[in-house]
């Protein structure tokens, strides 16, 4: 049996995983879960798999009756304390946003191995969590669609050049710039593909997603970023390809599930064998398109950008998470977001590299104050 920990539990990838478990309840144990505040919503799961340790990080919810005793933290303590719970052998790491930076730090000093789906952690923290990983039994094993597919691709292969990341284009893809400017939450959020969270969802329709996912790759694979290439791809069956010295190729397909992915980091290294839904190539039709830069441009920006330093992903993602939320909450529209975080970008003007991990969490505060003073300046 490998016990299992579920941070974010109540989350769109959370709740997936736990299907994965159930599909396999006689290899894998749910060991501790958390959530944010919606532990009401898990009260079904918990009681199905009897959880000894549960995290809430909010700690003003109120708690379900339950019909054991299970362990409760909260906080951020709470999240440590699950990523480094000695019997864990796997900690799915599904929160949304940054905060996972700290659970994920201990997860790795605990030589635990690591299911990540949250891509805000390696794009702020790549430099460092490389720096922990280096004297440890840790391991990350990527659950984010694309970068398993080129995980499980780039096994005992060499002479590779490039990685292509593909990605859906979105709700807007084949939509005019004007009904950018004019979109509203529900048109954002009907995302043609995947069913996701709020943030990562909001985050495809304007590819800042697959930005995270360019620097995301960076950091897992150790490739240069111009050997990471985008393609639009509206079917979303090939996930990622990788293409070899000679110009030839090789790519990942399967059906838009994010279940692929986690069943494959939860049995890794062993491969998983469940068949959740096959492809049937029969009237597969594939499309590529190169990425619409004038409709995008988070993309090319964040070509250039890198070339300055590794401070500015982490301040896209720091900032991009801040953006979000004003939109979520109606405080700016959603074509703004992309020309903030660039605002934001041009406004830093200390140094391009982050030295170590104290400049990280400085660098967090100046985002949250900076994107205020913008946000002022955007709304007079
Ligand atoms: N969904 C996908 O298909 C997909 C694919 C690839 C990668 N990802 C990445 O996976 C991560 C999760 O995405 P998602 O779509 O599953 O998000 P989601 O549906 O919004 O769920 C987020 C989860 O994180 C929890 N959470 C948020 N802040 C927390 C905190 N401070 N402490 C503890 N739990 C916290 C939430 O708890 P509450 O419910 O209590 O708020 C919820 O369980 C993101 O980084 C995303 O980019 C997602």
């Amino acid at each position: 049996m490998r016990n299992i920990v579920i941070l974010g539990a109540s989350g769109s990838i959370g709740l997936q995983t736990i299907d994965v478990i159930r599909k396999h309840k006689d290899k894998f144990k749910l060991l501790g879960l958390a959530v944010k505040e919606n532990i009401s919503l898990l009260q079904d799961v918990i009681e199905e798999f009897k959880p000894p340790y549960i995290s809430i990080y909010n700690k003003s919810v109120k708690l379900p009756n339950f019909s054991y005793s299970p362990k409760i933290y909260y906080g951020r303590e709470g999240l440590e304390i699950l990523a480094s719970l000695s019997g864990a052998e796997l900690i799915v790491m599904a929160i949304s946003g940054i905060e996972a930076i700290y659970p994920t730090q201990k997860a790795i000093l605990n030589n635990k191995k690591i299911a990540l789906a949250t891509k805000e952690v390696i794009v702020t923290a790549g430099k460092f969590i490389k720096e922990w990983l280096k004297n440890t039994k840790s391991e990350i094993i990527p659950v984010d669609s694309e970068h398993s597919a080129i995980f499980q691709l780039i096994k005992n292969k060499n002479h590779i050049e490039n990685i292509i990341l593909t990605a859906s284009g979105g709700p807007f893809f084949k939509k005019a710039k004007k009904d950018i400017e004019n979109a509203k939450i529900e048109d954002v959020l009907k995302h043609p593909r995947w069913k996701m969270g709020k943030k990562t969802t909001i985050d495809s329709a304007n590819m800042v997603n697959k930005a995270l996912e360019i620097v995301e790759a960076h950091y897992l694979f150790n490739v240069p970023y111009e050997n990471i290439k985008v393609v639009i791809h509206p079917q979303s069956i090939v996930h990622g390809i990788i293409e070899f010295l000679d110009g030839s190729m090789m790519a990942y397909l399967s059906p838009p599930d994010m279940r692929f992915a986690i069943q494959y980091a939860l049995f890794y290294p062993e491969g998983p064998i469940y068949k959740w839904e096959k492809l049937n190539l029969k009237n597969l039709t594939l499309e590529f398109y190169s990425v619409d830069d004038e409709k995008f441009p988070i993309i090319n920006y964040l070509y250039n950008v890198v070339k300055k330093g590794d401070i500015y992903p982490a301040i896209l993602a720091i900032s991009d998470e801040i953006f979000v939320s004003y939109f979520i909450d109606g405080k700016i529209k959603f074509y703004q977001i992309v020309p903030l975080i660039m605002e934001l970008m041009e406004r830093w003007k200390g140094k391009n590299e982050i030295e170590n991990i104290e400049e990280l969490f400085n660098l967090i505060e100046w985002v949250k104050k900076e994107s205020e003073n913008l946000i002022k300046t955007y709304s007079s």
